[in-house]
């Protein structure tokens, strides 16, 4: 196996020839760096790169990006995406000011700690402005790092790509970590693409493990596809004449424990509620079920594990609601709803109910 020394020499031999023109490259001025790793971030260079010379021509420095409002900021932005990026950079200027006395931070955390700064735009501001040796690990130096060395862990894993970096660190060694991060970002970005890597003109060409073993296509590992759960909850949302209603607070070990919800009624096959099974459903619960009008809204919604059908049944009744004892459920004004905390799909359908009335 190619030992982590070989790497960097190759990569940086192959680098020395192959420099993309842009113009960040070489330099050395944190702010001036940093506005390009942000403008970068899911953005493409030749994209970047005309906005990267308007934006500095209007703001020069960073006292320039603090002393302008978000209005200019955001015009020069316009078209390139991403607007939080924008805002984040305006808000972070503003603190660089107060908090650092104008001087961008030298240390990875304090610049990991500014808005809009996750690890890997950390990594790359700290190792092209502060020459820190500190690997930039994305989705790039993941698909060269794998497939090279043949790691076969998923990257979409803290541990693994705890994992990534330890290897990236060791790649870097005692280098120049300016000239390893660029380089390791123009091959994964021209050379180890995901879909039809250019092999041939790889510096790793030979040793690669994926291309050895015809394997380009496993590394690095895809995420297992999440096969989602269906569900359809239906919620009878009850309201008497008095604006009262029944909630009751979930015990089952879920998402939603603790959280607050109506009468859910929640069976393998579909059901459509009609009057008389409504009706029937109350029977269990209230003493009395005095004459009520129906009102049905649907949802879908997306968790994680689950797609949520969900079908709210809003039953206003003419009457007071006498609830029978122990079911379990609290009598509570709809006023204080802002109380209690719901799952977001049933305080969605809320807003938008008590914005019908
Ligand atoms: N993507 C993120 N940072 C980059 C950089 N410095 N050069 C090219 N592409 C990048």
């Amino acid at each position: 196996m190619l030992n982590y020394l070989s790497f960097n020499h190759k990569l940086l031999l192959w680098s020395g020839r192959n420099t993309r023109k842009m113009p960040w490259l070489l330099e050395k001025d944190p702010y001036r760096i940093w506005i390009s790793e942000i403008m970068l971030q899911q953005t493409r260079v030749d994209q970047v790169i005309p906005y990267y010379e308007r934006f500095l021509a209007k703001f020069p420095t960073i006292t320039h990006l603090a002393d302008a409002n978000i209005d200019e900021v955001l015009k020069i932005w316009e078209g390139l995406g991403y607007y939080t990026r924008a805002r984040n950079i305006h808000q972070s200027s503003r603190i660089v000011m107060k908090d650092y006395n104008g001087q961008f931070p030298k240390d990875y955390n304090e610049i990991k700690s500014l808005r809009g700064i996750g690890a890997y735009t950390a990594a790359a501001i700290s190792a092209f402005a502060f020459n820190l040796k500190i690997a930039a690990v994305d989705g790039n130096c993941i698909r060269v790092i794998s497939r090279v060395f043949g790691i076969n862990s998923e990257a979409n894993q803290a541990k693994s790509i705890n994992n990534y970096q330890l290897i990236a660190n060791k790649c870097l060694g005692m280098s120049d970590p300016s000239h390893f991060n660029q380089a390791m970002m123009d091959l994964g970005a021209t050379i180890c693409l995901p879909k039809n890597p250019i092999c041939i003109e790889c510096p790793f060409e030979v040793e690669c493990y994926a291309r050895n073993e015809g394997r380009i296509s496993d590394f690095p590992p895809k995420k297992p596809k999440i096969v989602k759960v269906k569900r359809l909850l239906n919620y009878v949302f009850l309201v008497d004449k008095e604006g009262n209603s029944l909630i009751k607070r979930r015990e089952n070990k879920d998402i939603w424990k603790g959280l607050y919800e109506f009468i859910l009624i929640e069976k393998k096959s579909k059901i459509k509620l009609n009057k008389s099974k409504i009706k029937e459903e109350l029977g269990a619960l209230l003493t009395y079920v005095s004459e009520f009008s129906v009102q049905v809204d649907k949802y879908n919604h997306q968790l994680t594990h689950q797609s949520l059908e969900v079908i709210f049944y809003k039953i206003s009744l003419s009457g007071k609601i006498r609830l029978k004892n122990n079911s379990g459920y609290l009598v509570e004004n709809v006023k204080n709803f802002l109380n209690f905390a719901f799952p977001r799909i049933v305080r969605i359908y809320l807003e938008n109910d008590f914005k019908k009335d």
